[in-house]
């Protein structure tokens, strides 16, 4: 069986987001793919340096991130990876920082503005989207990165969390203390369901 990697690009241990890729983690382990966690804010890196190592011509590190940071063995374990499901809180409108960054690696070490990418698009891919707002919301920020995973990668799908528990106390913070009971309810009765959908397309990213 192959190997999925699960990228975990939210900062908060045990939350939304982390909780959600483990049920995807327990999806494809169960297809009897080999699993590997990433915890991305346990990292040391940044963004593209544009330093354009993996794009020189006639370069052996064509469709090969270069930078040597924290990312790097990240990176190099995705080559021989058949799927990844990255997994982030939506912050301000998008993605976490960290999940920007590695977009940005992951996708720009593949890129030839002169002809074919230097993958041959085999790895699949699926995301976790974790967020406060309603699910219309995660359907606009889901489909914007599924357009760019399928430009050199084999897009499978995307599950969302939305109108998540955001804190353990809400009156103990400028959170709007009116919604938790709403928002623990929602955790009680819908976040399992979203528990089940995440494992699911664990089990899909693995088999596809
Ligand atoms: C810096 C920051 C910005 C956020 N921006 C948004 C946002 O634009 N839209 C939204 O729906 N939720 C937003 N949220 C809420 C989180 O996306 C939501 O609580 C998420 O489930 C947190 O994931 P976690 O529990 O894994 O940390 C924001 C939270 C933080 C901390």
């Amino acid at each position: 069986m192959g190997k999925i990697v699960v990228v975990d690009a939210g900062p908060r241990e045990g939350w939304n987001t982390a909780q959600m890729l483990e049920a995807a983690a327990r999806g494809a382990a169960e297809t009897g793919a080999r699993v590997e966690m990433v915890r991305l804010y346990d990292l040391d890196f940044k963004g593209c340096r544009s330093c354009f190592g993996c794009m020189r011509k006639g370069s052996e590190h064509n469709g090969h991130c270069v930078w040597p940071d924290g990312l790097k063995p990240v990176l190099q374990s995705i080559d021989d990876a058949d799927g990844i499901i990255v997994g982030s809180p939506v912050y301000f409108g998008d993605v976490t920082s960290e999940c920007r960054a590695f977009i940005e690696r992951l996708m720009f070490q593949v890129l030839n503005y002169e002809g074919p990418a230097f993958c041959d698009g085999h790895l699949k891919v699926g995301c976790v989207y974790t967020m406060n707002a309603p699910e219309a919301y995660a359907v606009q920020i889901a489909q914007r990165y599924a357009r760019l995973y399928d430009m050199f990668y084999r897009y499978i799908g995307d599950v969302s969390a939305t109108e998540t528990l955001q804190a353990n106390h809400y009156d103990r913070n400028y959170l709007d203390a009116g919604l938790e009971v709403a928002r623990r309810e929602r955790r009680e009765r819908h976040f399992p369901l979203d528990l089940l959908r995440a494992r699911e397309l664990g089990r899909m990213v693995a088999l596809a």
